[in-house]
């Protein structure tokens, strides 16, 4: 299915008046973080107002904000009576875990664009919406599945997909309440964890219940012993569908460790990887970008998921092209063209990668080195500004250029080795 063509959130052309004056488009970003930071800053470059949404307060996006609102954003009445009071021209969600029915009702009004539409938006925040939607509807090849809600269910899909097997909680991301089944042993523990790792956690994990107690709703998949994984950005916006060069990309424990552009995939792999981006893309309609993620085996696309706004892989467009995926998230949601980019990077300069900067524990992080990653070739950092961390997070990231995938990767990860995260 192709969807209908997406409203504009303005009147064409649009027309920017000053930030909180009369008239000024206004954007509300559903949550906060670091990749909502940087869409912060390219709307205020074109002098877009922008209202930063999330749960606690000094989020990186509400640094960089002209206002801010800390909600549960998974609570539909205070989600409501925010769009309420903010009345902004577009919500852009930047994360899963919101109360997509509020945005299914205000999008029904006509008075307010979501970001890309609010059925994208519902359909993607549950593993089983996308999931279903990509093979039962698409057609497109995906790993096995099941979707199971107790600990019998589990052992039983397990048994029809194969093992190794992957199992996710349905409501979960960055790799929380995912892990790997590799023997029949591995079960109840895998279960257990994604009880407790989701976003929605049981209400009473490791309770006394057997196995044919209802608890968190999973996805179970057939491991694919991929050869690379790739994110193909894909921007919809007024003038067409542009396919950004593809990303590769590694993950430890579900979530994002270096990312990087310039590898060489096979012109057939690219041109199956965007059939697959514009069916899925096409379906979820709208503007903005999408984060399409493929694995890929031989000459073989399978699709695994998609991210209906910018991706973390994409960090790396932050180096490798005039226009980011935020520059060019902001002009698609608003309504303009987003087809012009250009790779950077002169002659050695090629190939372009990310590595993520980790900090691990309680407390406020203080990044020192900065100057030590900076000398560095090429490398450039961006630091997130989170008020404090609990558990694992991300907290800066190293991007780097260099001739070849090898040599830009060696400097993103000198650069983030250079930096020291204290928590004090
Ligand atoms: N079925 C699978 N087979 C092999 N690896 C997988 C599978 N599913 C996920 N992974 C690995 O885990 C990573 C995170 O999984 P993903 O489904 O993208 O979850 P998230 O929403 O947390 O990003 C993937 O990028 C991939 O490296
Ligand atoms: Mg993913």
């Amino acid at each position: 299915m192709t969807s209908p063509a997406p409203r504009l959130p303005f009147s064409r052309p649009p027309a920017f008046v000053a930030p909180g004056r009369d008239g000024a488009p206004r954007v509300l970003l559903l949550g906060s973080g670091e990749l909502g930071k940087e869409v912060a800053i390219e709307l205020a470059r074109l002098g877009v107002e922008v209202v930063a949404a999330d749960r606690y307060a000094g989020a990186p996006a509400m640094q960089v904000a002209h206002a801010s609102r800390v909600l549960d954003m998974g609570d539909p009445v205070a989600l409501r009576a925010l769009i309420d009071e903010v009345a902004p021209d577009v919500v852009v969600p930047e994360i899963e875990a919101i109360a997509t029915q509020v945005l299914v009702d205000v999008e029904a009004t006509g008075r307010v664009i979501v970001v890309p539409t609010a059925r994208a938006t519902a359909l993607t925040m549950d593993r089983e919406g996308i999931r279903r939607l990509a093979a039962e509807t698409l057609g497109l090849a995906t790993s096995p599945y099941r979707f199971v809600d107790t600990l019998a269910g589990l052992r039983a899909a397990t048994a029809a997909v194969g093992l190794p097997c992957v199992i996710k909680p349905v409501m979960s991301s960055s790799g929380k309440g995912q892990s790997v089944i590799r023997t029949p042993d591995d079960v109840a523990a895998a279960w257990e964890y994604a009880q407790t790792g989701g976003r929605v956690a049981a209400s009473c994990p490791g309770g006394s219940g057997g196995p044919d107690e209802t608890g968190v709703r999973v996805i179970v998949e057939g491991f694919i012993s991929f050869d690379y994984e790739l994110t193909l950005l894909t921007v919809r916006h007024t003038g067409g569908t542009t396919f950004l060069d593809p990303i590769g990309h590694t993950q430890v424990d579900g979530d994002y460790r270096e990312s990087w552009q310039g590898q060489d995939v096979p012109d057939v792999v690219v041109r199956r990887a965007q059939e697959i981006a514009t069916a899925v893309t096409d379906d979820l309609g709208g503007y903005g970008v999408f984060g399409v993620e493929v694995f890929v085996v031989g000459e073989e696309v399978i699709f695994s998921e998609v991210s209906p706004r910018p991706h973390d892989t994409g960090l790396v467009t932050l180096v490798s092209q005039d226009l980011s995926e935020f520059a060019l998230h902001a002009r698609a949601i608003l309504g303009l063209p987003a087809g012009d980019v250009t790779r950077i990077g002169g002659p050695g300069q090629e190939a372009a990668a990310s590595c993520a900067v980790l900090a691990e524990g309680e407390g406020v992080p203080v990044v020192t080195g900065v100057e030590l990653a900076l000398a560095v070739p090429t490398a450039q950092v961006r630091i997130f500004g989170k008020p404090s961390v609990s558990g694992r997070r991300r907290v800066a990231v190293a991007l780097a250029r260099g001739a070849d995938v090898a040599e830009a990767r060696a400097r993103a990860r000198a650069a983030a080795a250079a930096l020291r995260i204290e928590l004090v």
